[in-house]
């Protein structure tokens, strides 16, 4: 047994490689840094989806944005209880309204839905009208206006794609394991995004941004950094952003964030400032974390500046799992057809650590 399967090798893909020693990330044959900055998150879906669906167009623009449109039409269900959930709970709650399938017309609503609903709930929760998606626009550009109300610029849009394609696919993650273990029930892709979503939300996978910005305005100060977190740490916590299960190095999609942010800081007042404050707290960690875990390589993750980019983005924390579902959306379904394709029901054993059988009294 391997706990939490740790190194356990549970699906063969054609979709990622994570090289935890390297630090590196391919994503169907591609490395990290030349996708991300110079794709847009739809011609990365269609990377991950190509040969599993036959009726796929050479180019999903269109057609993601008409699937924008149709899953808008949920979003008449928001009602009061709905908005007392968390913003990834309502969008749960709004994506378990689609029927499921198995085609590529259930995959386009599954790619589009955290997309739109995101959005919508965070607008109705402040009170304020919805805005319907704009089926001409690229997926990012479309994501912010219905945010915002306004038209986002190109450099935003871009630093928005460089996101939902840093975090598109990135091997077999918890929620990534989660979809394909619904998928091979044959349970539907609705049903597989719908697991990959509930994982995701928790504090140790796609929860932890939120947190990280906590953790920041906690900190206020560059100076004030190695008392914070060496408090923290001495309460038994752990520091949001750093650490991961597979890297033992920098998480790589941490410096392709970075470098989405600095281009967005060209030309700003304030995001130069929070990115050099963002740098002095993450080097007081590190050497924290090296001076109380000699033994564990503990570095930086994708959380910890996607945290930034996203708060720069004018995101609220209380969204930063639902974006981060928008991109990894992308992954979940490639993933589950996969498992669809060639995959067996995926149904391991446990080991009975239990009493022995007694006799009933
Ligand atoms: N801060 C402080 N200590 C840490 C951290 C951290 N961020 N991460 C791991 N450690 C310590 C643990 O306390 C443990 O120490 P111990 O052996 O003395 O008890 C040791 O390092 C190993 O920890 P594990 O829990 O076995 O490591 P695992 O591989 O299971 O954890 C995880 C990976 C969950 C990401 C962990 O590093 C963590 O909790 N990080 C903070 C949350 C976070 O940033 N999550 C986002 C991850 S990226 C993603 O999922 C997209």
């Amino acid at each position: 047994m391997s706990d939490g399967l740790e190194g356990v090798i549970a699906a063969n893909t054609v979709l990622s490689d994570v090289d935890g020693l390297a630090g590196c990330l391919v994503i169907r044959g591609y490395s990290l840094d030349d996708l991300a900055g110079r794709t847009r998150f739809e011609d990365v879906a269609h990377l991950l989806f190509d040969g599993f669906f036959d009726d796929m167009p050479s180019d999903l623009t269109a057609a993601l944005g008409a699937a924008r449109v149709a899953v808008f039409a949920e979003t008449a269900a928001i009602d009061a209880g709905l908005l007392k959930l968390t913003p990834v709970e309502a969008m749960r709650a709004l994506t378990a309204r689609l029927a499921d399938g198995d085609g590529l017309d259930t995959a386009l609503k599954l790619l589009a839905a955290p997309a739109v609903f995101i959005p919508a709930v965070v607008r109705a929760q402040a009170g304020q009208s919805l805005v319907p998606p704009d089926a001409s626009l690229r997926h990012s550009a479309d994501i912010l206006r219905m945010l915002r109300g306004r038209l986002a610029s190109a450099a935003e849009a871009e630093a928005l794609d460089a996101y939902l394609v840093t975090v598109s696919d990135h091997g077999l993650n918890a929620s990534t394991f989660a979809a394909r273990v619904v998928a091979s029930t044959q349970a539907g892709l609705t049903s597989a995004v719908l697991a990959g979503i509930s994982a995701l939300k928790g504090p140790l996978h796609g929860g932890a941004p939120g947190p990280v910005i906590d953790m920041l305005d906690g900190i206020g100060r560059p100076e004030n950094a190695r008392a914070w977190l060496e408090a923290a740490l001495d309460r038994g916590e752990r520091l949001m952003g750093f650490g991961h299960r597979v890297y033992r190095v920098r998480d790589p999609r941490a410096d392709v964030l970075k470098a989405a942010v600095r281009r967005m800081s060209e030309g700003s007042s304030v995001l130069p400032g929070r990115v050099a404050f963002a740098e002095a707290v993450e080097k007081a960690a590190l050497a924290i974390l090296r001076d109380r875990k000699p033994d564990r390589p503990l570095d930086i993750n994708v959380e910890f500046y996607t945290a930034l980019l996203l708060e720069a983005l004018a995101f609220p924390p209380s969204t930063f799992t639902g974006v981060f579902a928008m991109g990894r959306v992308a992954g979940w379904i490639a993933h589950a057809r996969e498992q669809l394709a060639g995959g067996r029901l995926i149904r391991p054993a446990s080991r009975y650590i239990g009493p022995q059988p007694r006799r009933a009294a």
